[in-house]
C-alpha cells in the first residue's frame, strides 16, 4: 500500500451541523478506521480559525468554538492515538506559506473562485482581502504537509483543484517541493442541503436556523425543525431532479440509517410525509446522541482536551518546519541556504 497523508478542516465560525459530518467527519473516521500507520499513513485534522476571522467573529465566541470544534472531532470519532488535531494560528507556518503562494497566483485564478464570488455578493462593502485570499490559505494548510487525500464535501472541490494548480505552479517556477493532492468527496452525499431552501446548501452561516441542524441540537430542535422542512410538491417520497427537498431528506435518512435510498423509498411507499419526516427526526436523533454525550463528557475535561490539542500543534509544527526550510530554500528567503 502507498503512503496517504490525510488532511482536513473545518472553520470554527459556527455550528457545526450534519452536513460538515456527513461531507466531511464522517469520511474522516471512515479513514481512520481503515487505515494503519505501518506505512506510514498520517491523519491531520485542523481547526481552521484563520480561515473563520474572513469574516468578523466576536473574540470570546470564536475561543470558545475553537475547542468546541475539537471537542466535536473527537466526539464524533476522530481518535487523538491516530490522528493529529491542531489548530491552525497556532501555526504560523501556515500564513507564512499562504504570503509566498499570494506572491506565485495569477490574479486570474483567484477570481474564478466560485465560492468567493457567492459569498462576497452576500457581503458587499464589508468583503475583506482575506475572504479573497482564502484559497491561498486553504493551499498552504494542504501542502506543508505533504497531503495525498483532502475529504472534504463537494463544495470545496474548485479549492482542491486550485491548491493542485498551485503546487505546480511552484514546483515549475523553483524547485519540486509539493506533490499534488487528491480531493475525496463521498458521491452518495456530496453537499447536504438547507432544509428550508434545498437548493442551497445546509451552512453555518445560514441566516435562517431552520435550515440547518446542527450536531449539538437538542431533540425536540431537531424535531421541530425536519417537521418544519419544505418538501416537494406531489406525495411521493422518492428522490430525483424534480424533487430536491425529498432527494435531500433521504439522503440525510439513508447516511444517518445506514439503510440505502432504495429501501427507505420502499419503505415509505403509499406513507405520508408526517410518518417520513417524524422517523427521519428519530433516527438523526438517536445517531447523534451518542456524539452529544461524548461531547459533553469532553468538555467537562478541558486539560484533556488541550492535552490533544498541545500535541497536535507539536507534530504539525515538527513536520510543516521541515516544508517551510524547503520553500524558503527554493525562494532564496533569508540570509542562509538551510538544508533540506
Ligand atoms: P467549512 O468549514 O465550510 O466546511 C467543513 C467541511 O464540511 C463540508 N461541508 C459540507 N459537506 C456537505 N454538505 C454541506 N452542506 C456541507 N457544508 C460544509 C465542507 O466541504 C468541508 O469539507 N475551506 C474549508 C476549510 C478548510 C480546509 C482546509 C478543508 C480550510 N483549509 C484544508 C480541507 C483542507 C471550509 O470552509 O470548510
Amino acid at each position: 500500500m502507498t503512503q496517504k497523508i490525510i488532511f482536513s478542516g473545518i472553520q470554527p465560525s459556527g455550528n457545526l451541523h450534519i452536513g460538515n459530518y456527513i461531507g466531511a467527519i464522517r469520511q474522516w473516521v471512515k479513514l481512520q478506521d481503515q487505515m494503519t500507520d505501518r506505512d506510514g499513513n498520517e491523519l491531520i485534522f485542523c481547526i481552521v480559525d484563520l480561515h473563520a476571522i474572513t469574516v468578523y467573529q466576536e473574540p470570546k465566541i470564536l475561543r470558545e468554538k475553537i475547542k468546541e470544534v475539537a471537542a466535536l472531532y473527537v466526539a464524533c470519532g476522530i481518535d487523538p492515538q491516530k490522528a493529529h488535531i491542531f489548530v491552525q494560528s497556532e501555526n504560523p507556518d501556515h500564513s507564512c506559506l499562504a504570503w509566498i503562494f499570494d506572491c506565485i497566483i495569477p490574479l486570474g485564478w483567484m477570481k474564478r473562485m466560485t465560492q468567493f464570488k457567492d459569498k462576497s455578493a452576500t457581503q458587499k462593502d464589508s468583503t475583506t482581502v482575506g475572504l479573497f485570499n482564502y484559497p491561498a490559505l486553504m493551499a498552504a494548510d494542504i501542502l506543508l504537509y505533504d497531503t495525498t487525500h483532502v475529504p472534504v464535501g463537494e463544495d470545496q472541490r474548485q479549492h482542491i483543484e486550485l491548491t493542485r494548480d498551485i503546487a505546480e505552479r511552484f514546483n515549475k517556477i523553483f524547485s519540486p517541493t509539493f506533490s499534488l493532492p487528491r480531493p475525496m468527496i463521498d458521491k452518495s452525499a456530496p453537499r447536504i442541503m438547507s432544509l428550508q431552501s434545498p437548493r442551497s446548501k445546509m451552512s453555518k452561516s445560514d441566516k435562517d436556523p431552520g435550515g440547518t441542524v446542527n450536531l449539538l441540537d437538542p431533540p425536540e430542535e431537531i424535531r421541530n425543525k425536519i417537521r418544519r422542512a419544505v418538501t416537494d410538491s406531489g406525495k411521493e417520497i422518492r428522490v430525483g431532479a424534480d424533487k430536491p427537498a425529498l432527494t435531500n431528506l433521504l439522503t440525510i435518512y439513508a447516511k444517518f440509517s445506514g439503510k440505502s435510498v432504495k429501501e427507505i423509498e420502499l419503505m415509505y411507499q403509499g406513507k405520508g410525509y408526517a410518518d417520513f419526516k417524524n422517523d427521519l427526526a428519530e433516527v438523526v436523533i438517536a445517531a447523534l446522541k451518542p456524539i452529544q454525550q461524548k461531547y459533553q463528557a469532553l468538555r467537562q475535561d478541558s486539560a484533556g482536551l488541550e492535552k490533544i490539542l498541545d500535541d497536535g500543534r507539536n507534530f504539525a509544527g515538527g513536520k510543516s518546519a521541515k516544508k517551510t526550510k524547503q520553500v524558503r530554500t527554493a525562494v532564496g528567503l533569508g540570509r542562509y541556504t538551510t538544508r533540506k
